[in-house]
């Protein structure tokens, strides 16, 4: 179905139909479309994609299905969805549709996935904005995005959705925030290759992740609450993906507090591997800010900078692994290092500390500053000069001023997408993820496309030390087999 999605968005076209007809349901006019960053229609705003002239409003009640909605409507479309409870998965294959979500008297309308379903969202188009849902008891993703861009995600409370709660993946210009996630088994917001994306306001809590920024430039992490989690905020690059950098990051006023909760992350993933205790970790991303956030704690270590090596990671040869440039500002930071996992121990132990750090920096890195470095306890800092900027405050966003045009993309791009964008969430070339690395599937499956193919569409349980791999058959045959042919074509 992602497939088909992924083709049907192609033959969108603007069909408008009457409003008049429209508006003489009783829904009362939507409230206006309002973001964090108001400022007269200048610099760092998504324009509503609502037409007020021409958009029609699609009023979903308990019972109705919001996918009909989805499929019956057209860009400038606003779906607006009643509380009640929803057992599906809402593809959104076109462009500039809104899904307003009505709260009334502190009811929600809540996606209910019952354990069964993978995904509540999953949306291709550009423009798509989702506001005010509860997602519950999914087993892949809260929302998911494709290769959209200009999005809003706003106002969404997501409990237990499974690997991912929001996951914009591929997306250039798009804003997160004040949704409230919790009992994410990876990562709750999970911002991976996009650019330009504000993530404002969240709370993020008891899950794996709190809140990371994969193989992404451009991003402003701002006045988020990540508590409870096994780490908090992370800024990272994954090796082995084809977007090969991360850079630009500011990450400040945010609250990063007792992220101590015990890893569950599937064996073998990445965040499996992240020390419990982690307030904020960089790894391997450039020109990184840490501004003003009060990180506290943390039993292993407040803020932890490493690169790949360190961390234990197969290399990429495109992927520089080291942190550079890193500005470390004010930031409030105690109470962190209470209980530091044994190889932060036995480095501060070094230092004559037996708490684990505010501060640890291990592995290469160049260029790196900090300000008022003696106010906290740090390991491996030595390099670090001092700060030549005091604030961030001339960056307010990193929103465009213009919403960016749709990713173009052609029917010989779609097996990649698809992989891209699918497959490559849990499997990378040759790294483990959630999934095995795709060298190893290469070997297994050579000359063999229809074999994946056909795995794919209702996997079988094959490796103990690997969780279930959830079936792909809603993505059509051919695609499956196309994207078959691509994963083993591919060479990194
Ligand atoms: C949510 C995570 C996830 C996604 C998405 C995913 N996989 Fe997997 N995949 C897994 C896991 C986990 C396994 C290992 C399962 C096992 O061994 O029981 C696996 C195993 C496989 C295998 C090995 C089968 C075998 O015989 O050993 C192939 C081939 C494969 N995946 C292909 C794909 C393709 C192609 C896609 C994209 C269309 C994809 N996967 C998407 C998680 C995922």
């Amino acid at each position: 179905m992602r497939g088909v999605l992924l083709s049907l968005f192609l033959f969108v076209v603007g069909l408008v139909i009457g409003w008049q007809f429209l508006s003489k349901t009783s829904a009362p006019p939507p409230p206006p479309v309002q973001y964090s960053n108001e400022d007269g229609g200048t610099k760092g705003t998504i324009p509503s994609f609502f037409n007020a002239e021409t958009g029609r409003i699609f009023e979903v009640k308990d019972g109705e299905s919001i996918q009909k909605a989805v499929t019956e409507s057209n860009p400038g479309d606003m779906i607006r969805v009643y509380p009640g409870t929803y057992n599906e998965t809402v593809y959104i294959d076109k462009d500039k549709i809104t899904l307003q979500g009505v709260i009334s008297g502190g009811e929600w309308p809540t996606l209910n996935g019952e354990k069964q379903l993978n995904d509540a969202f999953l949306y291709s188009g550009n423009g798509i904005l989702i506001e005010n849902f509860r997602i519950i008891d999914y087993k892949g993703n809260g929302i998911m995005g494709q290769a959209g861009n200009n999005f809003v995600l706003r106002n969404n409370w997501i409990v237990d959705a499974g690997v991912y709660g929001i996951f914009p993946e591929f997306g250039k210009n798009g804003l997160i925030e004040h949704n409230v996630l919790s009992g994410i088994e990876d990562a709750a917001i999970y911002v991976g290759m996009c650019d330009n994306i504000d993530v404002l306001y969240n709370e993020v809590y008891e899950s794996v992740a709190g809140i990371e920024i994969e193989n992404t430039r451009h991003s402003l992490v701002e006045g988020n609450y990540a508590h409870d989690n096994t780490a908090g905020i992370l800024v990272f690059i994954t090796p082995g993906l084809p977007i090969k950098t991360c850079y630009d990051v500011i990450v400040r006023n945010n609250f990063v507090v007792n992220n101590n909760t015990e890893n569950f992350g599937a064996p073998g993933s990445i965040v499996a591997g992240v020390p419990k205790g982690t307030g904020l970790l960089v790894m391997a991303a450039d020109d990184v800010i840490i501004e003003n956030n009060i990180i506290t704690g943390n039993d292993n270590a407040g803020i932890a900078i490493t690169d790949h090596v360190f961390a234990n990671l197969t290399s990429d040869p495109e992927s520089e692994p080291n942190p550079d440039r890193l500005v470390i500002l004010d930031n409030i930071m105690f109470d962190n290092g209470n209980d530091p996992v044994a190889d932060v121990k036995a480095l501060m132990l070094t230092q004559m500390s037996n708490k684990g750090p505010d501060i640890i920096a291990v592995g290469g890195g160049v260029g790196s500053t900090i300000r008022n470095k003696d106010r906290y306890r740090t390991f491996g800092l030595g390099g670090y000069g001092p700060a030549r900027i005091t604030n961030t405050s001339s960056v307010r966003t990193f929103l465009l001023d213009e919403p960016v045009a749709p990713r173009e993309i052609t029917a010989l791009e779609r097996s990649k997408l698809t992989y891209y964008g699918i497959c490559a969430g849990c499997h990378a070339y040759n790294v483990r993820m959630i999934g095995p690395p795709t060298i190893t599937l290469q070997a297994l499956y050579k000359d063999n496309p229809q074999g994946i193919a056909d795995y794919i569409a209702a996997p079988i349980r094959r490796r103990e030390d690997y969780p279930e791999m959830p079936p792909q058959n809603y993505i059509d045959e051919e695609t499956r087999l196309e994207v078959a042919k691509y994963m083993l074509s591919i060479t990194e």
